[in-house]
C-alpha cells in the first residue's frame, strides 16, 4: 500500500458569504463544510492530512484543533493561487508520501467513496496526475479540461485564460487531483504566475506532466453535487437541502417512515431506528439517536437527544436529554439539558423540565415546571406544579419519592424532599420535607363568608343569580 497524504485547501477568502465567520466554518446538516471535507478525506484511509489555512486562519485553526487534531496545519500568508497553497503544504509535510490527494474544504457533498475510487484509479492506471472532472451545464468560472483528438488530456485552462473555443468545453476541473509525490514536489516548485490572474495555478502541472510524457487521466463524476463548491449563502442553502435529501432517502431505505422529507431535517451524525414514524416538521439534530418504533412530530426539535424504542415525542423542543423506551412527551413540551425520562415516563402539555429525572412510569402531565428535581418511580405531579429551585443565588434540588402524589398547583421550595408514597394537597407550598406516607397540606383552611355578595355587590347579576332571580345584564361585564 502506497503512502498517501491528503492536502485540503482552505485558505481562500469566501468574500461572497459576507460573513464574520470563515466560509468553511458555515454548516449544513450539523457539520461545518470543513468537517464534511475532512470526514471524506479521512474515509479514504489517507495516512495524514495537511490543511492549508490563510484567510480567517485563527478561526479555521481553532476549528481544526477540535475536528482534526491530528492534521498538520500549513499557513499560506498570501493567497497567491492553488499552486502556491499546495507548495505551502509540501513545505511542512515531511512524510515523503508516494501520492498526494488534493481537495478543497468547501465541497461538503464530496464522499469518501469518490475519493477512494480516484486514488485507486490513480494507482492502477500508472497515471502521474489523475483529475476528477464534472460536466456542468454552465461551466463559467471553472478551469476547462482540454483534450487532443485521441481524447487524451493535454492541459487545464482557467476560465480567464481560455480562448473562445476553449470556453465551449463543458468538462471542468473539480479541483480534486491525485498526484504522484515526486512529480508534485518538482512541478509545484517550477510553476510561474505568467497568466491572467498572476497567480500560481496548480492546474499548470497537467501540461507540465504531458510535456514530460507522463500519463494524465481525467474521470468524469456524474454526481455533479459532489464537485460543486459553496461560495455564497444561496449555494449553501441549496447544498444543505440536497444533502438533507440524501440523508432522508438513506433513512427511508433503512426502514424509517418520513411523511414529508421536504420539511424533515436530519443531521449527518444522527441515527434513527426502523419503523420509526416522522411526521412533518421534525429536526433531528446533532448526535441524536432515535430508536425503533418511535413517533416523532409533527414539529419537533431534538438536539443531542437519545430516544428509546416505542417512545412518542410530539411538538417538543429537547436538547441534551434522554427519553426512555415507551415514554410519552408532548404536545408543547420543553425539555432542557440534563433531563432524563425513564421507561414509560410522561411529560405532557406545557411542561418544562430542566436537569430533572422522571422515574419509570412517573408522570408530569400538565402545565408544570420541574427544575433540578428527581421524581421517583410511579410518582404523579399534579397540574400546574412548580419547583422553586432558585433562591436568587443558588440552585437547589427537589426530591420526590416513589409513588408520590403531588396535588395540583403545588410549589416545591427547594431544597425539599417528599418521601415515598406521600400525598400533598392541592395548592400546597412545600417549604419543609414531607415524611414517607404523610399527607402534607399547607393551604389555609377555607372560610366562607355567607351572603357577602348580597352585601358588597347588591343588585348585581351575581347577587340575582344567588337568589335565583332572572339575569339583567348577562355577559355584559365592564
Ligand atoms: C480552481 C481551479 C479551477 C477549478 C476550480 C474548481 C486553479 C488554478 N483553478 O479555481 O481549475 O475549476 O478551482 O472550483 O487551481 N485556495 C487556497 N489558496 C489560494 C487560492 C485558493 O487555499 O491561494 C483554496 C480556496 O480556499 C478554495 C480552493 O483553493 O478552497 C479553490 O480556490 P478558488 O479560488 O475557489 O478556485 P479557482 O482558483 O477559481
Ligand atoms: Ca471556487
Amino acid at each position: 500500500m502506497k503512502k498517501t497524504v491528503a492536502i485540503v485547501l482552505a485558505a481562500g477568502a469566501g468574500t461572497r458569504m459576507k460573513s464574520a465567520r470563515a466560509k468553511v466554518l458555515h454548516e449544513i446538516s450539523g457539520r461545518s463544510m470543513l468537517e464534511h471535507s475532512l470526514a471524506a478525506v479521512r474515509g479514504t484511509g489517507a495516512d495524514s492530512v495537511v490543511a492549508v489555512v490563510g484567510h480567517d486562519r485563527e478561526q479555521v485553526q481553532a476549528a481544526l484543533v477540535t475536528c482534526a487534531p491530528d492534521a498538520t496545519v500549513a499557513v499560506q500568508h498570501e493567497q497567491n493561487g492553488t499552486g502556491d497553497a499546495v507548495r505551502c503544504a509540501l513545505d511542512v509535510d515531511t512524510s515523503g508520501a508516494d501520492t498526494y490527494l488534493i481537495t478543497y474544504a468547501d465541497l461538503p457533498l464530496l464522499t469518501a467513496e469518490t475519493l477512494t475510487e480516484l486514488i485507486a484509479s490513480h494507482e492502477t492506471s500508472g497515471e502521474t496526475v489523475t483529475i476528477l472532472t464534472s460536466k456542468f451545464a454552465d461551466p463559467t468560472g471553472y478551469g476547462r479540461i482540454l483534450r487532443d483528438e485521441s481524447g487524451a488530456v493535454t492541459a487545464i485552462r482557467e476560465h480567464k485564460d481560455a480562448s473562445q473555443t476553449e470556453l465551449l468545453v463543458d468538462e471542468v476541473n473539480s479541483g480534486i487531483l491525485v498526484v504522484s509525490g515526486e512529480f508534485l514536489n518538482r512541478a509545484v516548485r517550477a510553476l510561474t504566475s505568467d497568466n491572467a490572474q498572476s497567480e500560481l495555478y496548480l492546474t499548470d502541472i497537467v501540461a507540465a506532466a504531458v510535456s514530460e510524457g507522463l500519463l494524465v487521466g481525467a474521470h468524469v463524476l456524474e454526481d455533479v453535487w459532489q464537485t460543486k463548491g459553496v461560495n455564497d449563502r444561496n449555494q449553501l442553502s441549496a447544498m444543505g437541502r440536497e444533502l438533507n435529501q440524501r440523508i432522508t432517502r438513506r433513512w427511508m431505505a433503512e426502514g424509517v417512515t418520513i411523511v414529508d422529507p421536504a420539511t424533515t431535517w436530519i443531521d449527518r451524525a444522527a441515527s434513527i431506528g426502523p419503523d420509526t414514524l416522522l411526521h412533518p416538521g421534525p429536526q433531528i439534530l446533532g448526535a441524536s439517536t432515535v430508536g425503533g418504533g418511535v413517533v416523532v412530530g409533527p414539529d419537533t426539535t431534538l438536539r443531542n437527544v437519545e430516544v428509546g424504542d416505542g417512545a412518542s415525542v410530539v411538538r417538543t423542543d429537547a436538547s441534551d436529554v434522554v427519553i426512555g423506551p415507551k415514554a410519552t412527551i408532548g404536545p408543547f413540551t420543553y425539555l432542557r439539558p440534563g433531563t432524563e425520562l425513564r421507561e414509560r415516563a410522561k411529560a405532557g402539555a406545557f411542561v418544562e423540565l430542566k436537569n430533572t429525572t422522571v422515574g419509570v412510569g412517573a408522570k408530569v402531565p400538565h402545565l408544570s415546571y420541574m427544575g433540578d428535581a428527581d421524581i421517583g418511580t410511579g410518582a404523579n405531579v399534579g397540574a400546574g406544579t412548580i419547583t422553586a429551585n432558585y433562591d436568587g443565588q443558588k440552585k437547589h434540588r427537589t426530591v420526590i419519592g416513589e409513588s408520590v402524589r403531588i396535588g395540583c398547583d403545588n410549589v416545591l421550595i427547594a431544597p425539599v424532599s417528599v418521601g415515598n408514597g406521600a400525598y400533598t394537597g392541592a395548592g400546597s407550598i412545600l417549604r419543609e420535607d414531607v415524611p414517607a406516607g404523610a399527607l402534607a397540606v399547607s393551604a389555609g383552611s377555607q372560610r366562607n363568608i355567607e351572603e357577602w355578595v348580597e352585601r358588597a355587590r347588591p343588585e348585581s347579576d351575581s347577587a340575582r343569580a344567588a337568589k335565583q332571580l332572572p339575569q339583567e345584564n348577562t355577559g355584559d361585564i365592564e
